[in-house]
């Protein structure tokens, strides 16, 4: 099927379609062999598209990994303070993956690295509503009025939260664990919600998104996701 050429750019995880516009303006991008031009189609399928001289990546390049991520490291392919990054624990792997959303430094659990521009916004957008499941060690014990405020929806200082499943699980001394799941993606926004009605977190882990789990997958190591998994995930 033919498409414009920056949004099979776009989707090829390369470049954002406005810079792929740019790299199409500057003569950067040919489409079997001829010097492409600003709105033009192509078919990824059949025609050859090159950046610089190099091909696109194809359907089968694209790969989606689920990382188990460690506290202590940053959710970034490079860090300008040297601290230790999320592609540290992928680089056995020949590509350039990027996180699709964020865990905060302290944070472990589920995070998916893909080079599939697709699949990065299908699961970032808002309307797909992505549930994520979380963990978190909070300081003292969520009463059942508390855990209804975040189930309904807190105010935090940009905005109220929308609904979530909020689950007491188990106290442990001074602390207890309770199961959150949300689906917006705003910053710190479980640790600001747990802070909203006064019981701090202390260890927060990611379990869950959509349908897949971290399991038993231990911190630091990852695994490929199939490809009937990521046709999931985009809801195919
Ligand atoms: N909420 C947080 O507070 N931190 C995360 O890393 C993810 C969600």
């Amino acid at each position: 099927m033919k498409q414009r050429l920056q949004k099979i750019m776009a989707s090829s995880g390369l470049a954002s379609r406005r810079e792929a516009e740019r790299w199409i303006e500057a003569g950067r991008v040919t489409v079997n062999g001829r010097v492409a031009s600003l709105g033009e189609s192509a078919d990824p399928g059949c025609d050859r598209i090159a950046v610089d001289g190099r091909p696109l990546k194809s359907e089968e390049d694209k790969v989606c990994v689920l990382l188990h991520k460690p506290v202590g490291y940053v959710t970034t392919m490079r860090d300008p303070q040297g601290r230790p990054v999320v592609a540290d624990l992928v680089k056995d792997l020949p590509l350039r993956l990027f996180p699709v959303g964020r865990l905060d430094l302290n944070t472990s659990g589920l995070l998916l690295l893909t080079n599939d521009g697709d699949l990065a916004n299908h699961l970032a957008h808002p309307r797909h509503n992505v549930d994520k499941v979380y963990l978190a060690r909070i300081r003292g014990v969520l009463s059942s009025a508390q855990a209804g405020l975040l189930a309904n929806g807190i105010r935090l200082e940009d905005g109220i939260t929308a609904p979530a499943k909020v689950e007491r699980v188990r106290q442990v001394g001074s602390h207890s664990w309770v199961k959150i799941t949300i689906h917006e993606g705003r910053n710190r926004q479980v640790r600001r919600m747990f802070e909203a009605v006064g019981h701090p977190v202390s260890r927060l882990q990611r379990l869950q998104v959509g349908f897949l789990e971290l399991g038993a997958l231990a911190p630091g190591r990852y695994r490929k996701l199939s490809g009937q998994e990521i046709m999931r995930l985009k809801g195919l």
